[in-house]
């Protein structure tokens, strides 16, 4: 029995929730063990909720880690306080964990990782950069000696969304804002968004994982959609511009630079036409010339999606290991027939 835990139950969790369900049988026949959602954490426990399980709902973290002995967490609450504290101990334990929280991973990654890595557990986080795009594992599990030189993208929902509307659509960005909000695309505090934090989160994660390092702070500068003016979105429908919230970073003699910003785009590039809540990943390096990921940015299902595959592709990679040393038992026992030979 895979015993799972769910941190949080809003847009993001209660979509893990019914996503895991909807593929119950799936994963089951993958995983050869049955899975069983044995608690639920929230803030607000007298909130209405559907959670048609038996799984317990609680707001207490002592009440919520004694459920069960968890094979796996999925954490979807934001912020880096308490997620950081619950993820720290469970990871302490030996218990992995899957996050969306692309806040919590750009500010206190690396030590969640070290310690995921002390206790040889997981820390993934898949979801917590461009939604439903698969990019975290493209990167680590099959972009491992490909050098890449500049990575970009449109790396919020929200805003792309808000701009597409406003600009093909000529709807006002308060609507948007509110439209974006009910369709659970935006972030809890939704400055995040528009203020460019959310992008610059999710570009200093990108760049850990394709230069090996975290940029400094002050080398990728951010510009949010609120510095916009109306007289940018006449001049882009005059002249035949769209208008971009893009995030980008290139390594230049050992060093990363970057920044986060809107931009026009002319309307043969190809980000040109990444509309609504599609978000897109470019990479570019040698032997790849350019790789282009375009997908859903945000939102319930993509997002749910990609925590569930995140958590898959781990068990996965522990057969892989499994198999692995075995191979590796097999071949150092032959070799030793060879060598008494
Ligand atoms: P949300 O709808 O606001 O849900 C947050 C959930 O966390 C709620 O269930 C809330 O409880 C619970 N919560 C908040 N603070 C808590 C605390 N201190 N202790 C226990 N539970 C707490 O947010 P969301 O949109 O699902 O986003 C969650 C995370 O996923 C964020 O890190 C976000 O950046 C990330 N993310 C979101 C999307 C998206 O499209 N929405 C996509 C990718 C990543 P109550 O229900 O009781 O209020
Ligand atoms: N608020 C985020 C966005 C959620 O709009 O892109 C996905 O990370």
């Amino acid at each position: 029995m895979i015993n799972i835990g769910l941190i949080g139950y809003g847009t993001v969790g209660s979509g893990v929730y019914e996503r895991l369900i909807e593929t119950k049988e799936q994963i089951e026949t993958l995983l050869g063990s049955q899975i069983r959602i044995a608690s639920v954490l929230v803030k607000d426990k007298q909130k209405k909720r559907i959670v048609e399980t038996d799984a317990m709902v609680t707001s207490d973290w002592h009440e919520f880690c004694q459920a069960a002995e968890f094979d796996i967490i999925f954490e979807a609450i934001g912020g880096v306080e308490p997620a950081f504290t619950y993820t720290s101990e469970l990871l302490k334990k030996g218990v992995p964990v899957i996050t969306a929280n692309k806040k919590l991973v750009a500010e206190k990654g690396n030590v969640l990782e070290e310690m995921a890595k002390e206790q040889s557990t997981y820390y993934g986080y898949e979801a917590a950069v461009a939604g439903g795009i698969p990019i975290i594992n493209a990167l680590k599990g099959t972009l491992m000696t490909t050098s890449i030189t500049r990575v970009a993208g449109i790396l919020n929902g929200t805003t792309n969304y808000i701009l597409t509307e406003m600009i093909d659509n000529h709807r006002a960005f308060s609507d948007v804002l509110l439209d974006a909000q009910e369709r659970g695309y935006a972030e809890s505090d939704p400055s995040d968004d528009i203020d460019g934090f959310d992008a610059w989160y999710k570009i200093r994660i990108l760049s850990r994982l394709c230069f090996g390092e975290w940029p400094n702070v002050l080398d990728i500068p951010r510009v949010g959609i609120t510095e916009l003016e109306d007289w940018h979105v006449e001049i882009g429908e005059r002249f035949g511009f769209k208008i971009k919230l893009m995030a980008e970073a290139v390594q230049e003699d050992k060093k990363i630079i970057g920044r986060v910003t809107p931009a026009f785009l002319t309307q043969t590039e190809a980000l040109a036409n990444v509309q609504g809540v599609l978000n897109a990943v470019v990479l570019q390096g040698d032997a790849i010339d350019q790789l282009l990921f375009v997908g859903p940015g945000a939102g319930k299902k993509a997002t749910a999606n990609s925590m569930v595959e995140d958590f898959l592709y781990h068990e996965r990679s522990k057969d892989t290991t499994r198999r692995s040393i075995l191979n590796n038992e097999k071949l150092s026992a032959s070799s030793i027939v060879h060598e008494l030979m």
